[in-house]
């Protein structure tokens, strides 16, 4: 079930977090992604390495999504990405939990630079390979925020928001050749949250309000991931998957 057996494809943002354990579920599925990061850091290095196992490091890529010509260099003729690629995940992206009144042009442009822009021009820029796969299927990473807002960060909760009508709109563009879906996270253990992490009060709200009672890992994120680029979920496109613990319920 869910095999990804032989299957190429990129997800954005994998040198760390989530995206990152996305991967780790992917090539467990029998999967080759491409990884990718903002930077060629040592941790897209490390990422790379770890995940190959013993058929070598998976390829990787660098590129800053938010520079759309940086997202054309990722696809290069000649670069790492394949030139059918049966699976995109467009995890890359950002997050401030700013008060409006604090809010600043370069944050509202960071915000929708990278998680509305980055995204698109990031599913333009693979569509002619993913339309080369008899599988293709794209998966873009929402937030929880998107429909269920909380004080502060009025860009990224929007952006996301945007995010989740990208996915509707380009499930119904795209179809019957490529399925668009989405997965929306609650909180994660990751370094994005790293103040929250820390944070007594926010910890106690967090796990009280949520039904599953936990913050998530990183891997919590993986199998939804997994099961929506599979041929077990071929009858679905335009679909958000909220997998929040039940946060979004509450
Ligand atoms: N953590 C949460 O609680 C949470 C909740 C809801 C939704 N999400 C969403 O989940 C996704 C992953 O978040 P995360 O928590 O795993 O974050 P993270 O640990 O900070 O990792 C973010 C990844 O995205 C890459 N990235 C960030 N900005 C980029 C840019 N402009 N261009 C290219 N790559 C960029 C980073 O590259 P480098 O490694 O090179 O820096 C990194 O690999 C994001 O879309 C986020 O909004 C997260």
């Amino acid at each position: 079930m869910f095999s990804l057996r032989g299957r190429t494809g990129l997800i954005t943002g994998s040198a760390r977090g989530i995206g990152r354990a996305i991967a780790a579920e992917l090539v467990a599925a029998g999967a080759r992604p491409v990884v990718h990061g903002q930077r060629d850091s040592a941790h897209l290095r490390e990422t790379a390495r770890s995940l190959g196992g013993s058929d070598g490091p998976l390829a990787r890529v660098a590129g800053d999504v938010r520079d759309r010509r940086a997202v054309d260099r990722m696809f290069a003729a000649r670069g790492p990405v394949p030139r059918r690629l049966d699976f995109l995940v467009v995890n890359a992206g950002a997050y401030a939990a700013t008060p409006s009144e604090a809010v600043t042009a370069d944050e509202w442009h960071r915000m929708t630079a990278t998680n509305l822009e980055g995204s698109f021009w990031t599913v333009r820029a693979a569509l002619p390979r993913l339309r080369r796969s008899p599988h293709a299927a794209v998966v873009l990473v929402s937030s929880v925020l998107a429909s269920r807002p909380i004080q502060g960060g009025v860009p990224s909760q929007s952006t996301k928001a945007g995010v989740e009508q990208m996915t509707r709109a380009l499930a119904v563009e795209l179809a019957p050749g490529v399925r668009v879906n989405a997965v929306a996270p609650g909180y994660v253990r990751t370094r994005m949250n790293r103040r929250r992490r820390v944070d007594r009060w926010f910890h106690a709200q967090l796990v009280r309000s949520t039904p599953l009672h936990r913050w998530a890992e990183p891997e919590d994120l993986g199998p939804p991931v997994r099961y929506l680029l599979s041929d077990e979920a071929g009858w679905v496109t335009g679909a958000v998957v909220h997998a929040t613990g039940g946060l979004d319920l509450s």
